[in-house]
């Protein structure tokens, strides 16, 4: 059946470069799952953009002395670019400054407000008696109150993941000139969860297919019951209150130096990004309603698990609170951390791989292939660079590089494009056959290291094949069995083509035009990806370069 499916992609904070983590968790596996959907012939649409707002992005345009407008200035362009180097086939990758956005998030506020989800109170926000103000979350540290962990932030411990509340966090300083500060009051709204309760419990208790981990957290979550949790800040960059539309007797003191939590405000994205595809790319207004309300879409949303909190809880609390039978997320795809040499990517200490320089250095395709190799789907994992050399040297360029150059220099040299049968033998097509079926499960259930190691079978049938057969004695004295066999080959490599797609796009490309072969077909209404004989192979250039030459990082 030819499925509907939408891929919201964690939108990116436009503080900083991207980093190989940004990458490997959750851009990479979003783009080679669309892909994917997109051969299987399922209607697909993957958004996300830029997080433009909350503290992430003030305390770093204060540390550079800029505006934050200034510093998504800087940065917009660079994400937009890395988007493109790496190839993620985005249908629409915008940011959360747009107008159509702070509309939605109004929209989404006010309907909230009027089903009696959001109330306001007294809060109490950390005030800087030097500075005179209150300080965003971000600004701040402290120790978590649930398990002891120091430098954790005000609105969510790193350590055991739990949201925090101000008053959570013991012994609390301004990070910036490690000042005590105070708990001042102040008026805030407040997203009451506890009224969905029962429905995330329901929700994620029949969440079978989720990962195994990811469902026990959620659930976590739950069992300790969920509070009310302000949903604005005392802060001047982010969306602003829709004044007008509130009733006079809810308004807040002061309510015009008060924005959206950026948190409450960027998950609403997901559904402002499609309105914005509805409007300029698919000319169809509606469109974006198709996707939300025809309970025919899938929804999988890809992140890092520091995200997991949001999309799994807050996010499906604030669709069910429109009363609008929103469709919720169907598939989490939670990632664990990439690290660098056991250590979490950051800036300020210096760990870091920004992923624009590293694809100046390398083919994109070479890094696709590794950080595919090494996706942290279940736990965490390391970006080391012996391992890139090696993990490339073996499988990329050992195996796959060097048996494409192998059979195209041995047909060539022998043959020259006189392909003239497809007599496939009935191994080889039960083989492609076979693989297919796994790694379209696979992807069906984004598990992309399984799907990456039924790639590297897949080409060491290939090579095995190709070794045992040995053509290269049979030329002189049986050339039509060698020519059978490299017929054969090279049905290999033709059938590689869809898998190698999904990782690889642009080397796909090359090999496609390398041989001359007709572009990989679009299943339509297929249960799995199809078989296809390899109609024929006809060169136009004779010189044959290796796809990959080896790494030395010496
Ligand atoms: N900017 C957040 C981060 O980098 C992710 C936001 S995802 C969204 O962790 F959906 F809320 F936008
Ligand atoms: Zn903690």
């Amino acid at each position: 059946m030819a499925k509907k499916i939408f891929i919201g992609v964690a939108w990116p904070y436009v503080n900083g470069a991207l980093h190989v983590g940004h990458l490997a968790g959750y851009m990479l596996p979003a783009d080679i799952f669309a892909r994917y959907c997109r051969f299987k012939g399922y209607e697909t649409v993957m958004v996300s953009g830029a997080d433009c707002h909350g503290s992430p992005i003030t305390i770093e345009a204060e540390k550079k002395g800029i505006t934050p407008e200034k510093l998504i200035a800087i940065y917009y362009p660079k994400i937009l670019s890395l988007i493109k180097k790496y190839n993620i086939s985005f249908d629409i990758f915008t940011s959360t400054t747009t107008t159509i956005h702070k509309k939605n998030v109004q929209r989404f506020f006010i309907n909230l407000l009027r089903n009696g989800y959001i109330f306001k109170r007294d809060s109490y926000q950390f005030f800087s008696v030097t500075k005179k103000k209150f300080l965003p979350d971000r600004y701040i540290e402290g120790q978590c109150k649930y398990c002891q962990a120091l430098q954790q932030r005000a609105d969510q411990c790193d350590v055991c993941g739990r949201l925090l509340e101000p008053q959570d966090l013991l012994n609390p300083y301004d990070k910036l000139t490690k000042e005590a500060i105070e708990l001042r009051k102040t008026e805030h709204y407040a997203f009451d969860l506890g009224q969905f309760e029962s429905e995330l419990k329901k929700f994620i208790q029949q969440a079978n297919h989720w990962r195994k981990w990811v469902k026990r957290e959620s659930l976590g979550f739950l069992k300790e019951g969920l509070k009310a949790r302000d949903i604005t800040r005392d802060i001047l960059w982010g969306v602003k209150l829709p004044v007008k539309d509130i009733p006079k007797d809810l308004l807040l003191k002061n309510i015009s130096q008060k924005r959206f939590y950026v948190w409450f405000e960027a998950v609403i994205g997901y559904v402002s990004a499609t309105m914005e595809l509805s409007q300029y790319i698919k000319n169809d207004k509606n469109y974006w309603q198709e996707i939300w309300f025809n309970k025919d879409w899938q929804h999988y949303y890809f992140m890092g698990k520091d995200n997991l909190i949001f999309h799994t809880i807050l996010w499906p609390a604030e669709l069910l609170g429109q009363r609008e039978n929103y469709n919720l997320p169907f598939f989490p795809a939670v990632n664990n951390f990439l690290l660098f040499n056991e250590q979490k990517f950051s800036k300020s200490r210096g760990v870091m791989i920004d992923a624009l320089s590293l694809a100046k250095r390398f083919d994109p395709d070479l890094i696709r292939f590794y950080i595919t190799a090494i996706m942290p789907e279940n736990k965490d994992t390391n970006f080391q660079w012996e391992n890139l050399e090696k993990v490339i040297n073996t499988e990329l360029v050992n195996k796959i590089s060097n048996f494409i150059h192998r059979v195209a220099v041995f047909y060539l040299k022998n043959f020259d494009n006189s392909f003239t049968n497809n007599d496939i033998e009935n191994e080889i097509i039960k083989n492609i056959k076979r693989f297919y079926a796994s790694m379209d499960f696979n992807l069906e259930h984004c598990k992309f290291l399984n799907y990456y190691k039924n790639l590297i079978d897949y080409i060491d049938f290939a090579n095995n094949y190709l070794t045992q057969k040995a053509p290269w004695h049979l030329i002189h004295n049986e050339r039509h069995k060698a020519l059978k066999i490299i017929v054969n080959a090279l049905q290999l490599i033709y059938s590689l083509r869809l898998p190698l797609a999904l990782i690889m796009p642009t080397t796909e490309e090359k090999i496609t035009k390398m041989f001359g072969f007709d572009k990989i077909s679009v299943q339509v209404n297929k249960d799995n990806f199809q078989f296809e004989k390899i109609p024929y192979c006809k060169f136009k250039n004779k010189n044959i370069n290796p796809l990959f030459a080896k790494v030395n990082l010496e």
